[in-house]
């Protein structure tokens, strides 16, 4: 059936609807039309317009559906040794990534598709209805291509993080090369993005300005892991370069909060992964205070955030970084959609991250009267419902 054929839904029985567009707000007693793919009509359910049918969600709570702007789910293998030698005082290191890279090439074209797609259904089933991933365990030309093309089939937001480490017996400068060379040509056809682990025991400054600007001239946006191990010029590369966004951000001096609150630069927030690194929490509070644009994502990968669920990250921002829940989910769903610059919308790709008209119809139904549940009762299945792109994909 076509999207139009589908006829149009009334959904009701919203007791509070959040929508994060700032005319609309939070309405209680809610309802939503959607047609097609995108939200027709929302507002108080007193003045719902009529619709080809009608769905009551029982007085549960809808939000939009997260958008996942950080993850790394083209991969085989596990690291759970490594995550309990961690939990035994070892600190984290990026050398863990060889290990997942290794696991990575060996692993045939329709055992990764297979696994990335299973990722993919376990993150809609916890309300994420938008995703970015990225290649970053092939490091050769040939595994970074697929891992794109992999990912490309499954996800929109696909990221070329051949920048990732660099692998073993290689010159750093000759792999930079390479990146910046054969591989990007290799990957470009198959991604929007491209990102670079800007960190010691990764890529200096020097290296993933390289990085960067070979694949901006390539008509690649840009992102950065910054400021994860240590205090560094990530996040300063990040604003200079004008990426759409600077992740991890944890070691950051008041310049770079500075910094980042004077730019369009997202800063990106990866609570699961702080928690499982035990590193220091990212300054969310600092940065939304100083007037930055903060996204919270989950950062799954098996090295250091081995979690799709954004329920979980958004009840770690409220819980232990000082947001609001009405800051949280606003950073987990439209800060993530700023972070992809999907924002705004186009006449052939609705905007996503809000609920309002003429946005995608993306919807996430909490079991639960409303939002602040999701850190009243952080841990629980709260995911009731989902739509996505108008359709109902999970109940
Ligand atoms: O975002 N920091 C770099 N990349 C991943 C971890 C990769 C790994 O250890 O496998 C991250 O945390």
């Amino acid at each position: 059936m076509s999207l139009s054929d589908r006829g149009s839904v009334l959904i009701t029985g919203i007791a509070e609807l959040t929508t994060v567009d700032e005319e609309l707000g939070t309405i209680p007693d809610a309802a939503v039309v959607i047609e097609g793919e995108r939200i027709a009509w929302a507002g108080p359910a007193s003045r719902a317009p009529a619709a080809d049918r009608a769905v009551d969600v029982g007085g549960r709570a809808v939000l939009p559906g997260w958008v996942d702007s950080h993850t790394h789910l083209v991969f085989d293998g596990d690291r759970a040794p490594e995550f309990a030698a961690r939990m035994a005082g070892q600190a984290y290191e990026a050398g863990g990534i060889a290990v997942t890279a290794d696991a990575t090439r060996a692993a045939d074209d329709a055992r990764l598709d297979t696994l990335v797609a299973a990722r993919v259904r376990e993150a809609l089933a916890g309300g994420t209805t938008s995703l970015e991933t990225k290649t970053g365990y092939g490091l050769t030309v040939r595994d970074e291509a697929r891992s794109a093309r992999i990912a490309a089939a499954h996800v929109e937001d696909v990221t070329f993080l051949g920048a990732h480490l660099v692998p073993d017996g290689l010159d750093p400068d000759d792999y930079v090369e390479l990146v910046c060379g054969s591989m990007l040509s290799a990957v470009a056809p198959h991604v929007r993005w491209a990102d670079v682990f800007c960190e010691r025991g990764a890529f200096t400054v020097e290296q993933s300005r390289r990085v960067l600007t070979a694949c901006r001239d390539a008509g690649l946006g840009l992102r950065v892991h910054g400021n994860q191990l240590g205090p560094g010029g990530g996040v300063a590369l990040a604003v200079e370069l004008r990426a759409a966004s600077v992740d991890h951000v944890n070691h950051l001096t008041d310049d770079d909060v500075e910094a980042l609150a004077g730019s369009a630069t997202v800063a990106t927030v990866l609570p699961a992964c702080d928690l499982s690194t035990r590193a220091p929490l990212a300054p969310a509070r600092q940065l939304l205070d100083a007037g930055a644009t903060v996204a919270i994502a989950s950062n799954a990968n098996p090295g250091t955030s081995w979690t799709t669920s954004m329920n979980f990250c958004v009840a770690t921002a409220v819980l232990q970084m000082g947001l609001s829940v009405a800051e949280a989910v606003e950073a987990a769903t439209l800060g993530g959609a700023r972070a992809l610059r999907r924002d705004i919308g186009t006449a052939d790709r609705p905007a996503i991250g809000r609920l309002a008209v003429d946005t995608r119809a993306d919807l996430h139904v909490l079991d639960a009267p409303s939002a602040v549940h999701l850190a009243y009762r952080p841990g629980m299945p709260l995911t009731w419902a989902v739509w996505r792109r108008g359709e109902q994909l999970v109940r």
